[in-house]
């Protein structure tokens, strides 16, 4: 899954030498949604390298041995997400070489360490871990004693490694400096004052700077407390002053506000989010759409919630646009490395435009000869970097795991280039296709309005389903996806096994498990299968189900048929999956609580997959 890096170095005058550390420390919090089973630091101070690591959450081992406390200003900290070796004091990481003179934190997978591993043991370095993360360090301490100044150790020791990481590297040497080296996994450069930083993602130093440098793939450098060393893949040395940004999120943007946790606080954003995004919308998916219009066949890839607002694009480039598009699961990509490739044109859909398996997908669709666009929340992230053209949702970060306001500004994207699409190739006119971007341009109020109007209804539908072992999430259409979604909103945050179907093919299979009192919700939209969707209710209320129901306005024969309704108003179906989505995320959210469970950090889950 993926760990967490932070590395931080300050001038002395940045005050006593336990601040970094105290920095460093909230550097990870910000980073806990990365999914995490054990935390810890190093810090370079008197000649020495102190490390302070363990298992658990960052709170729980800081009460234990104070993280926060470790001396020195040059600090390095790290999340760990176990892949080799249990979760465990020994196994989290820093980790050291044998004479304790530098210390490592990776994310990502040494997928040759059990060879780098024998080797080093016959040359008598001895291994305190079970991980693959400590060759490294024991990489280096051979390259020093070969009398390699501590980059170079560092550059010899990155060229044995076989696999993707983000390395954060400090060695007693040269103690005011921070090595660090990408290869598929996100890794960004924060420039402070008197202080600089690195980290896997912008919130961990957003607090202190908004000017950012993102590490391309197998870039390297360090930094000191006032300069950055950047070299490109082919060790040319980078203008580091060309590369930096100044990304328009606020700190207050990466903090809770006053909302007990960052899902809700960003479910409550989407109003926000989606108005941004709309802005700008018309011009950039202008050249997407020629792309699309002129492609042999167009396809969607995506892991998780992305892959949900893929089947949104692809339905309705289908529906308004006739253009048969498919969706892939990013990690299913291997059955089309053959047949994908020259004149067809991928879209990939990523949120935080890093999961490896979308990343792999389109590195191998573009070989073969396809043109990638790509449709992402973060500027300059791997997937946009290596995509021919990228439309970006402006959600602002979102820290919660579970995708929100990602999602809902994803489908925004997708319905505005598929409307685009529509209208370019002479599917829709000019007048159809105002009316539904007018629609789509209500997207915000309709949202603020569902919220002002829903937030304690679907609290209380989350704290009835609290006790549910199952639900199933049926609908039709553009319904399905949305159902998609509410369902895995429903499993990865309340722990409830939910299911979505076709309505239609419920009753194949499905309705076998309906008994009296099981939750079923159905998405009903203002489209051609409303009568159809009556159909299936009275199909499970036969059964006894617990039918709850997203309806639009003016309903009443099917409001009737259900145990509970939330009537929204008669709405495009292009609109409505934006709308409709937000009483599911809701629900989700408050089953979730009810049931004790922190939303921001579901088990088992991490926020940016960066191993296949
Ligand atoms: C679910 C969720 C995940 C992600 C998936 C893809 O709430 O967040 O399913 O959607 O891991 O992530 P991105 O969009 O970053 O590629």
């Amino acid at each position: 899954m993926a760990c967490g890096i932070i590395g931080v170095t300050a001038r002395k005058s940045q005050g006593s030498p336990s601040r970094i550390a105290e920095i460093v420390k909230k550097g990870l919090e910000k980073l806990e949604y990365r999914g995490y089973d054990s935390v810890g630091v190093a810090a370079i101070y008197d000649n020495r390298i102190l490390v302070r690591k363990g298992k658990g959450k960052i709170s729980e081992v800081n009460r234990r041995i104070k993280l926060d406390r470790v001396l020195g200003w040059t600090v390095i900290g790290h999340t760990r997400w176990a892949t080799h070796g249990a979760p465990s004091d020994i196994n989290a990481h820093p980790h050291t070489d044998c004479s304790g003179k530098i210390a490592v934190v990776h994310n990502g997978i040494i997928q040759n360490y059990v060879e780098l591993k024998k080797e080093l043991t016959a040359k008598g370095h001895r291994f305190q871990s079970e991980t693959d993360t400590e060759v490294l360090a024991h990489l280096i301490e051979e390259y020093l004693k070969k009398g390699n100044e501590v980059f170079h150790a560092f550059k010899k020791a990155l060229k044995r490694i076989k696999g993707s990481y983000a390395f954060g590297v400090i060695a007693v040497d040269e103690p005011d400096k921070i090595f660090f080296a990408r290869k598929d996994s996100p890794l960004v450069i924060g420039i402070g004052r008197d202080m600089n930083f690195i980290a896997s993602d912008i919130p961990a130093f957003l607090e202190y700077t908004r000017d950012v440098i993102i590490v391309y793939d197998e870039e390297l450098g360090y930094i000191t407390p006032d300069s950055v060393y950047l070299e490109d893949e082919n060790g040319i040395p980078v203008n580091v002053k060309m590369r930096i940004r100044k990304i328009d999120w606020t700190p207050d943007m990466a903090k809770k506000e006053g909302y007990p946790h960052f899902m809700i606080k960003e479910i409550h954003e989407q109003p926000r989010a989606l108005r941004d995004t709309l802005r700008g919308l018309d011009e950039s998916v202008g050249e997407a759409s020629k792309l699309i219009l002129e492609a042999r066949k167009v396809y969607f890839v995506a892991a998780g919630t992305s892959y949900h607002a893929c089947l949104v694009g692809d339905y309705l480039l289908n529906i308004l646009a006739g253009i048969p598009s498919f969706s892939i699961i990013s990690s299913e990509y291997k059955k089309y490395r053959r047949s994908i490739g020259e004149g067809d044109v991928v879209i990939a859909v990523s949120q935080s435009g890093e999961t490896i398996d979308t990343l792999m997908a389109i590195r191998v669709f573009k070989k073969n000869g396809a043109k990638i666009i790509s449709v992402s929340n973060v500027v300059d992230s791997a997937i946009p970097r290596e995509s021919n053209y990228t439309i970006y949702t402006r959600a602002g970060p979102e820290i919660g795991v579970a995708a929100t306001k990602t999602f809902t500004t994803q489908i925004l994207v997708l319905s505005w280039l598929s409307l685009s699409v529509a209208e370019k190739g002479g599917k829709l006119t000019e007048n159809e296709a105002r009316k539904m971007r007018d629609s789509l341009r209500k997207a915000p109020l309709l949202v603020s309005d569902i919220l002002a109007r829903y937030e304690g209804v679907t609290k209380k539908l989350g704290e009835e389903l609290m006790n549910s072992r199952s639900a199933f999430y049926l609908g039709r259409g553009i319904g399905l996806p949305i159902a998609m979604e509410g369902a895995l909103k429903l499993k990865e945050i309340a722990y409830i096994h939910a299911e979505a179907y076709p309505a239609g093919e419920s009753k194949h299979g499905p309705i076998a498990l309906v008994e009296p009192g099981f939750p079923v919700v159905f998405l009903i939209f203002e489209d051609e299968w409303k009568r159809h969707m009556l159909g299936n209710i009275e199909e499970m209320k036969a059964r006894g189900a617990y039918a709850i129901g997203i309806i639009p306005e003016e309903s009443e024969f099917i409001e009737e048929r259900l145990d509970k309704a939330i009537v929204v108003p008669k709405l495009k179906p292009i609109v409505g999956t934006i709308v409709y989505s937000v009483p599911l995320q809701l629900i989700a959210y408050y089953a979730a609580v009810a049931r004790g469970y922190d939303p921001d950090k579901p088990r088992n889950l991490a926020k940016t997959v960066t191993v296949e």
